[in-house]
């Protein structure tokens, strides 16, 4: 590599860039395609002030944020960033499955056409005509399964001669106003957005296997301020939606309940935190420092664990009514796979186990080359799934299967008008 920087820009397809914005933490990955597959060439991370929730609060923190983790990133991989996959996330996801329905016409013969790819792209435009209120906005319609002439079991019909031919989408939509501040954030870093992808949807292309998705699996991302769910079976996505609870809460109960800073309860729950009681070691004996007006404490993990392990059976209880609610629960063969950084504390594979009666898993990035050691870990599933998704896009774009997006920018606020961002901004919560 030359001592000018390369660009990731219009023309630069080899290199992808993923931000993870999340709660917590600030996550840039840059990734290079190369013959050998996709490598990582760059991470940087830094603290999420502006963030809540999964959602911008704060435009100056979340701007800050951004430049520190794109320049780390930008140093290792001696590269210049100027667009980006970005995450999004927060309870304002939506999401619903249509259908949509077109003749493909019959030929002189009296038996159908050969359904074509304008057919198919057609078809999933007919599956879009859902009307969604004016605040909101589409970020994926995802295709599941197609029907020609009332037979099921086709992933891609082209080729297939048929007289009618049926498909079946599942369609995300996000609040307008959290997608457009994230687009309004990357404006004033002078980076573009090829596109804002689910959080859920970003991690399942780096931790699910094939087998998973054919067989079955719900993906769950605990991040520090939302659980995030994508269920796939029968190989394609069916379900997706968005808990705002994560591990910050439960940093937020060991506080309260032992009374110690913020900081300290992060610290206690990094250090000695458990989710089930059967790993919690009651004889280590864990001293709260004190101060002038309290003298020093005592405690033991399992007092650790009896107050993390109530907020992690709520956050799988609302998991287990939301999957229940989306009719998805009884699909799910091949268990549950977590992600995110709140998924690393001790016994939350062995509590799911016990709560869903399904098998379950931590999942780390695979498909990644060299480097990836620096991703190895559920906390960087999002960031590794945003850029193995470009390579993804880019490869259907190259295919002719997929038509290149603009790359965007905050539609209404060119002008970069603080106040109404954020207006738009207080009207999420
Ligand atoms: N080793 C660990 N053990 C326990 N908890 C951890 C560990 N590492 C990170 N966490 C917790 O994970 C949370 C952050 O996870 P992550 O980085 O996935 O969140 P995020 O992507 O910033 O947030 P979100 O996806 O919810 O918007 C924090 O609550 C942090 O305390
Ligand atoms: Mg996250």
């Amino acid at each position: 590599m030359g001592s000018k920087k390369r660009m990731t820009g219009e023309n630069d397809h080899d290199i992808l860039v993923g931000l993870d914005l999340g709660t917590t933490n600030t996550t840039v990955m840059i990734a290079e395609r190369e013959e050998s597959g996709m490598n990582v060439i760059g991470l940087g991370t830094s603290p999420s002030l502006g963030m809540k929730n999964g959602v911008v609060v704060n435009i100056e923190q979340t701007v800050d944020s951004i430049i520190q983790s794109v320049e780390e990133a930008e140093r290792m991989a001696n590269v210049s960033v100027d667009s980006v996959y970005t995450v999004v996330s927060g309870d304002h996801i939506r999401s619903v499955n249509s259908k949509g329905m077109i003749a493909v016409g019959r030929s002189n013969n009296g038996i159908g056409n050969k359904i074509t790819r304008e057919d198919i792209q057609r078809v999933i435009e007919t599956a879009q005509t859902v009307q969604f209120p004016a605040d909101r906005e589409v970020l994926h319609v995802i295709p599941q399964d197609f029907l020609v002439d009332n037979r099921d079991g086709f992933k891609d019909p082209v080729g297939i001669v048929g007289l009618r031919l049926e498909a079946t989408v599942h369609i995300i939509t996000a609040a307008q106003a959290a997608a457009q501040t994230i687009l309004y954030c990357l404006q004033e870093v002078k980076t573009y957005s090829e596109e804002l992808v689910l959080q859920a949807l970003a991690a399942s292309h780096a931790v699910l296997t094939g087998d998973e998705k054919e067989l079955g699996v719900a993906l769950v991302d605990i991040g520090g301020g939302t659980t995030d769910i994508a269920v796939f079976y029968d190989g394609a996505i069916r379900h997706t939606s968005v808990i705002p609870l994560g591990g910050e809460s439960v940093t937020r109960d060991l506080a309260h309940g032992l009374r110690v800073p913020r900081n300290e309860a992060e610290e206690l729950k990094l250090e000695s935190g458990c989710a089930h009681s059967s790993l919690a070691n009651s004889a280590k004996e864990i001293v709260l420092t004190g101060n002038n007006e309290r003298p020093d404490r005592h405690v033991t993990p399992d007092i650790i664990n009896s107050i993390i392990q109530p907020r992690m059976e709520e956050i799988f209880d609302l998991l287990i009514k939301d999957l229940r609610q989306a009719e998805v629960l009884q699909k799910l063969t091949a268990g549950i796979v977590f992600t995110g950084g709140a998924s690393l504390i001790p016994g939350t594979v062995e509590l799911a186990e016990e709560v869903f009666a399904l098998p379950a898993r931590l999942g780390k990035p695979v498909g990644l080359g060299r480097l990836s050691e620096l991703a190895d870990s559920p906390v960087h599933a999002v960031a590794a799934g945003l850029v193995l998704h470009g390579a993804k896009q880019q490869d259907a774009i190259n295919r002719g299967l997929r038509v290149q997006r603009r790359k965007r920018k905050p539609a209404r606020f060119a002008s970069g008008r603080f106040e109404n961002i954020k207006r738009m901004i207080a009207d999420i919560f």
